[in-house]
C-alpha cells in the first residue's frame, strides 16, 4: 500500500509517501519538509494565521515535488494520512482538507492520525525496528510523555509534564539567554562549547517516586545564573551545558524508572527533542548498561515530518481502519 502523509500542524510543512510492500527504512519512498522558521523568527514564536497562509502556499507544490521524488504519479497512491490534531486548529485544516479532498477524488481512503502516535510510530520506520511492548519517550515542544506501548493503538501513559514541556524547557531558556528563535537546536549547539559541573542545576521530580516531569522551575534558576554570570561566551557555553545535563538527566532518570515499572528493557524515543545529541547518547548508554536498546528515529524524522503520519497512517489503514468523508482538526486531543 503506498500511502501520502501529510502534516501541518504547526509550522512545518511536511509530505511523504510510505510503501507498506518495502521493509523499514526502504518503504519511504520519498519525504519532504518545508519549515517556517524564517517566517516566525522575527515574532519570537509561531503566528497562527502566518503559519495557515504558508501551509496554503506550499502544500500542494510539496505533494507535486514528494511524488515526483518517489517516481510516482498521483494515481499510484492507496491512502492518503493527515494530521488531525492536536495542533493549531487553522493550520491543521489546511493539511485535513488538501488530504481528505485528495482521497476523494483519488477513490482512496482518507484517515486523521494523531501528531504525537505519528511521531511515537517513527522509529519503527527506521531498520531493525523494536516490536512491542516497549517504553516511549515523546520529548516535543507541546509534549513531555512516558507511555507503555503494549501494541500498535494501546497505549498506557506512564507519567507526563504537568508544567512545561522539554522542548519548551529549551526554547524557553535559549530565548531568556538571548538566543534567537527556535532556541532549543541553538542552545543545544551552544552547550557543546560548555564545560559538564560549572553550573549544576536541579533534576526536577527526581527526588521522589513517580514518572511525572516538571521542566518550568528549571528555567528560573538558569535565569537568575544568567543574571548573576559575567555572560561571556565561555559563560553562556556552561549555564547551557548545565541546563541541558540537566534535563537530560532528568530524562534518563525516568525512562530508567519507567523501563523498571513496565518490566522492558526497550526505550524508544522521538519528538523533537529526540534530535539532541547529548539525550541520545545517555539513553543509549542507560539502556544498554541494563542489556536492552535505545531506539531512535534519524534526527530528521525526529521533528516533525510527513513520513511519520505516512507511516502511521500505513498502518493503519493495512489495519482496515479508515475515516468517512469528514475533514477532521482536533486542536486538542489525547492520545
Ligand atoms: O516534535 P517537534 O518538531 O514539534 C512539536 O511537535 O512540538 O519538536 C520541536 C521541539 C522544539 O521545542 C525544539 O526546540 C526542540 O524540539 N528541539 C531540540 C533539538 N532539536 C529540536 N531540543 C533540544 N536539542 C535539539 N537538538
Ligand atoms: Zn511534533
Amino acid at each position: 500500500m503506498k500511502v501520502l502523509g501529510i502534516e501541518s500542524s504547526c509550522d512545518e510543512t511536511g509530505v511523504a509517501v510510505y510503501d507498506t510492500a518495502l521493509p523499514g527504512a526502504a518503504g519511504l519512498r520519498a519525504h519532504a519538509v518545508y519549515s517556517q522558521v524564517a517566517l516566525h523568527a522575527e515574532y519570537g514564536g509561531v503566528v497562527p494565521e502566518l503559519a495557515s497562509r504558508d501551509h496554503v502556499r506550499k502544500l500542494l507544490p510539496l505533494v507535486r515535488q514528494t511524488l515526483a521524488e518517489a517516481g510516482l504519479g498521483v494515481g499510484d497512491l492507496d491512502g492518503v494520512a493527515y494530521t488531525a490534531g492536536p495542533g493549531l486548529v487553522g493550520a491543521l485544516l489546511v493539511g485535513a482538507a488538501v488530504a481528505r479532498s485528495l482521497a476523494w477524488a483519488l477513490e482512496v481512503p482518507a484517515i486523521g492520525v494523531h501528531h504525537m502516535e505519528g511521531h511515537l510510530l517513527a522509529p519503527l520506520m527506521e531498520d531493525d525496528p523494536p516490536s512491542p511492548p516497549f517504553v516511549a519517550l515523546l520529548v516535543s515542544g507541546g509534549h513531555t510523555q512516558l507511555v507503555a506501548v503494549d501494541g500498535i493503538g494501546c497505549y498506557r501513559l506512564l507519567g507526563e509534564t504537568l508544567d512545561d514541556a522539554a522542548g519548551e524547557a529549551f526554547d524557553k531558556t535559549a530565548k531568556l539567554m538571548g538566543l534567537p528563535y527556535p532556541g532549543g537546536p541553538q542552545l543545544a549547539a551552544l552547550a557543546e562549547q560548555g564545560r559538564p559541573g560549572v553550573f549544576r542545576f536541579s533534576r526536577p521530580m527526581t527526588d521522589r517516586p513517580g514518572l511525572d516531569f516538571s521542566f518550568s522551575g528549571l528555567k528560573t534558576q538558569v535565569l537568575l545564573a544568567w543574571q548573576q554570570s559575567d555572560r561571556s561566551a565561555q559563560t553562556r557555553a556552561d549555564i547551557a551545558r548545565g541546563f541541558e545535563d540537566a534535563v537530560v538527566e532528568t530524562l534518563a532518570i525516568k525512562c530508567q524508572r519507567a523501563l523498571d515499572a513496565a518490566g522492558s528493557d526497550v526505550i524508544v524515543v522521538s519528538g523533537g527533542v529526540g534530535a539532541n545529541r547529548r539525550l541520545r547518547a545517555r539513553l543509549q548508554e542507560m539502556a544498554a548498561a541494563r542489556g536492552g536498546r535505545a531506539c531512535f528515529p534519524r534526527p530528521a524524522l525526529c521533528t516533525d515530518n510527513g513520513a511519520m503520519i505516512a507511516f502511521a497512517g500505513a498502518l493503519r489503514l493495512v489495519a482496515g481502519q479508515h475515516d468517512g468523508l469528514e475533514i477532521n482538526a482536533v486542536p486538542r486531543w489525547d492520545m
